[in-house]
């Protein structure tokens, strides 16, 4: 018998005491969090992508906001590692559709009744992430309301500096020239486009072996923003296969809303840079 023959016989059996597998993931109580408010076949599934969904947003928080400690003392190579991540897990939020889309409107309709007024809108840790990147709007504080140890927290980012605000404190940190009007806005608003830092963006294009960090950090913004428009466009379609143009459960207007958020600009001189050069 070769030792990998007899590996099952020798793995450890005894968890009386320290973790197991199970203990150590607290498994039960993940595979407890499922309950489908219908008998309907889909609504499990319907149920586990967003519960996914929402632990890959956990971990994109994490991640974003190690970045963002290590971005505001100045460090620009250990956050590349973490938003490279970031966009991994973009890429499986956005492969999630590719399930969810064996979902009919006629299944869907089976369990819609059920959760009422419950809509990914009121999702704190999709806000969060929004408010990191820049994409602040204090209206979305509201839903929040009832629960102050959600709104609290949420209030804090929506008032803090961005991903994209702490990178041009950066670039100004290295002589180029950002308006102190950028540098010290108002945070708890979407950043609005500049020219001088278009300009101070075009000098970093342009002599990318001087500004190696800057360039490499922009090009790693422009990848979540590009995997964050994927997440909102494959939503937009599925919704739309799924509902049509019916009202969203949160109360919007539904796709017309979703279409509205893809036209979202999130570093908006990375994308005009390229026009530029
Ligand atoms: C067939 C499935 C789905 C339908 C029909 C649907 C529908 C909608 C609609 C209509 C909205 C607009 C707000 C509203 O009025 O409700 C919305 C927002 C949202 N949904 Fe979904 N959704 C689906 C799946 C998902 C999944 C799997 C996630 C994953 C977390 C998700 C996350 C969100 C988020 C974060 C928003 C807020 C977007 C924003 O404010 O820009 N949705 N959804």
């Amino acid at each position: 018998m070769t030792d990998h023959a007899d590996a099952p016989q020798r793995a450890h059996t005894d968890f009386t005491e320290g973790f197991s597998y199970g203990s150590y993931l607290h498994l039960d109580t993940l595979l407890s969090a499922q309950h489908p408010l219908t008998d309907a076949h889909d609504e499990r599934l319907f149920l586990l992508i967003h519960q996914v969904s929402e632990l890959w947003l956990n971990l994109i928080v994490h991640e974003l906001r190690a970045a963002m400690t290590l971005l505001d003392q100045g460090i620009t190579d250990a956050p590349l590692k973490m938003l490279t991540r970031v966009v991994r897990a973009q890429e499986q939020l956005t492969q999630a559709w590719e399930v969810l889309k064996t979902m009919t409107p006629a299944d869907y309709l089976q369990f819609r009744s059920a959760f009422g007024q419950a809509s990914g809108f009121q999702s704190y840790q999709y806000r969060t992430v929004e408010f990191l990147l820049g994409n602040k709007n204090p209206v979305m504080l509201r839903p929040h309301a009832h629960r102050p140890d959600v709104h609290g927290p949420l209030a804090e980012v929506l008032a803090a500096p961005s991903l994209y605000d702490l990178t041009l404190r950066l670039l100004a940190a290295r002589g180029l020239q950002v308006p102190e009007a950028v540098l010290h806005r108002d945070f708890t608003q979407p950043y609005t486009p500049n020219d001088e830092v278009l300009d101070a963006w075009l000098t970093v294009y342009r002599d990318t072996d001087r500004y190696w960090d800057l360039y490499e950090l922009a090009e790693k913004l422009l990848d979540v923003e590009d995997n964050f428009r994927r997440w909102r466009f494959n939503h937009l379609t599925t919704v739309e296969r799924t509902i049509g143009f019916k009202r969203g459960s949160g109360g919007t207007s539904g796709v017309g809303y979703l279409r509205q958020a893809v036209q979202i600009v999130l570093f908006p001189e990375l994308w005009a840079v390229r026009t530029s050069l």
